[in-house]
C-alpha cells in the first residue's frame, strides 16, 4: 500500500479514537501507538512544553532523553521555529540529540494550538531519508486531532499612559502573542473613547497582552513595562495627563501578584520614591474601537509619547531566563 493510502486510513482510525476524548495524554499515547504500529518506526512519541523546556512522553520505542531545551536538537528547533522539520540524515543536523545511535533520519512536527507550540511529535527511523513532505502533511493533520493541551499562554493587562505607544512597544517583545488596547478597571458599562476622555469614568487606557510563558516570563514583561513608564508620576505619562493615563498592572491570575510585587519592590528601591503604579486584580476591560487597535502601525507618524529608542530595545529584548 502506498504511504498516502496508509496515512489516509490511519488518520480515520486515529480520528475515531480521539473523538470525544478530552485527556490529551491519553490521546497522545494512543496516537503514538497507532502511528508506530502502522509504519514500524524506530521511535514515535511526544515531548510536551512544560515551563521552559520539552519534557518526554508519551512514546513508543526505546528509552529517550527526558528534557530538551528551547532551540536544542531537532525537537527544540522545531519548537523554536514553529515548523515541521524533516531530517534525512541526523548526522547532518547540527546539534542533533542522539537518544539512540540506531536513529538515522527523523521528523519533528510541532503541535500548535492557538498559535502556541504546546508539544512536538517526534519520529525516528533506522533508515536514512525515511520522511518527506507526505509524512509532514499527514502527521500535521494527525497532530491537529489532539484535544487541548495545557497551554503555556498567559495574560496580563498593563496601563502605561497613552495606549497607542504602549501597544506598539509591548507587542515587539519576543513571546508576546496578542495585544489589544482598551479600557480597564472603570465604573461604567461599555465606555466609549469619548467618555473615557472626559476622565469621569474611572477607566485607564490599558493594553491587554497574551504571552507565551515558555518564551517570556511575567517578571521580564513587567521589567520591560517599567522601562516604558515613569512609575513615580501620578496620572501623567509624557504630555498625557488624567486618571485615564495612570499606570497600572491588572492581573487575572492571583498567582501573578507575588511576582508583580517583587518587581515593584525592586523598582521602588531604584527610584527611592513611592511608586504610583496601581496593582489590582482586573475588574473589567472593554476593547477600544478598531481605529485605536495597532494605531501606530496604521499611522506610523501618529502621536506617540514613547521615544523610538524604546522600540529598538523591545525588538532586541530576550528573556534572559531562557538563555
Ligand atoms: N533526536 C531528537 C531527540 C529526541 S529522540 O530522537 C527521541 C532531537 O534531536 O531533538
Amino acid at each position: 500500500m502506498v504511504k498516502e493510502e496508509k496515512y489516509r486510513q490511519l488518520y480515520t482510525q486515529i480520528k475515531s479514537v480521539a473523538e470525544g476524548e478530552s485527556d490529551s495524554i491519553a490521546v497522545m499515547a494512543n496516537m503514538a501507538a497507532m502511528v508506530h504500529e502502522c509504519f514500524g518506526f524506530w521511535w514515535t512519541g511526544f515531548y510536551r512544553v512544560v515551563d521552559k523546556e520539552l519534557v518526554l512522553g508519551p512514546f513508543q520505542g526505546p528509552l529517550a532523553c527526558m528534557h530538551i531545551g528551547y532551540g536544542r536538537g531537532v525537537c527544540g528547533t522545531a519548537w523554536k521555529e514553529h515548523r515541521t522539520l524533516v531530517v534525512p540524515d541526523v548526522e547532518q543536523f547540527p546539534g542533533h540529540i542522539a537518544c539512540s545511535s540506531e536513529s538515522r533520519s527523523e521528523i519533528v512536527v510541532p503541535v500548535v494550538q492557538n498559535d502556541v507550540v504546546c508539544a512536538v511529535l517526534d519520529i525516528d527511523s533506522r533508515e536514512l531519508s525515511t520522511f518527506d513532505a507526505v509524512d509532514a502533511e499527514w502527521l500535521e493533520k494527525i497532530a491537529a486531532l489532539l484535544p487541548a493541551l495545557p497551554s503555556p499562554e498567559r495574560e496580563i493587562y498593563l496601563a502605561a499612559g497613552c495606549f497607542w505607544g504602549a501597544e506598539k512597544y509591548l507587542k515587539l517583545i519576543e513571546g508576546v502573542t496578542f495585544t489589544e488596547v482598551g479600557f480597564a478597571n472603570g465604573n461604567t458599562d461599555n465606555p466609549t473613547y469619548k467618555e473615557v476622555y472626559t476622565d469621569q469614568t474611572g477607566y485607564a487606557e490599558t493594553v491587554h497582552l497574551r504571552y507565551n510563558s515558555s518564551v517570556v516570563s511575567l517578571r521580564f514583561l513587567i521589567e520591560m513595562y517599567f522601562k516604558a513608564i515613569d512609575p513615580t508620576s501620578l496620572n501623567k505619562q509624557g504630555e498625557d495627563e488624567g486618571t485615564r493615563y495612570r499606570t497600572g498592572i491588572y492581573y487575572v491570575d492571583s498567582a501573578d501578584r507575588a511576582i508583580i510585587d517583587e518587581v515593584m519592590a525592586a523598582e521602588a528601591k531604584k527610584y527611592g520614591l513611592p511608586l504610583q503604579v496601581e496593582v489590582e486584580p482586573l475588574r473589567n476591560f472593554y476593547p477600544a474601537d478598531e481605529y485605536h487597535q495597532d494605531y501606530l502601525d496604521k499611522n506610523p507618524n501618529g502621536y506617540c509619547h514613547l521615544p523610538v529608542a524604546l522600540f529598538e530595545l523591545a525588538k532586541k529584548a530576550k528573556d534572559i531566563v531562557r538563555q
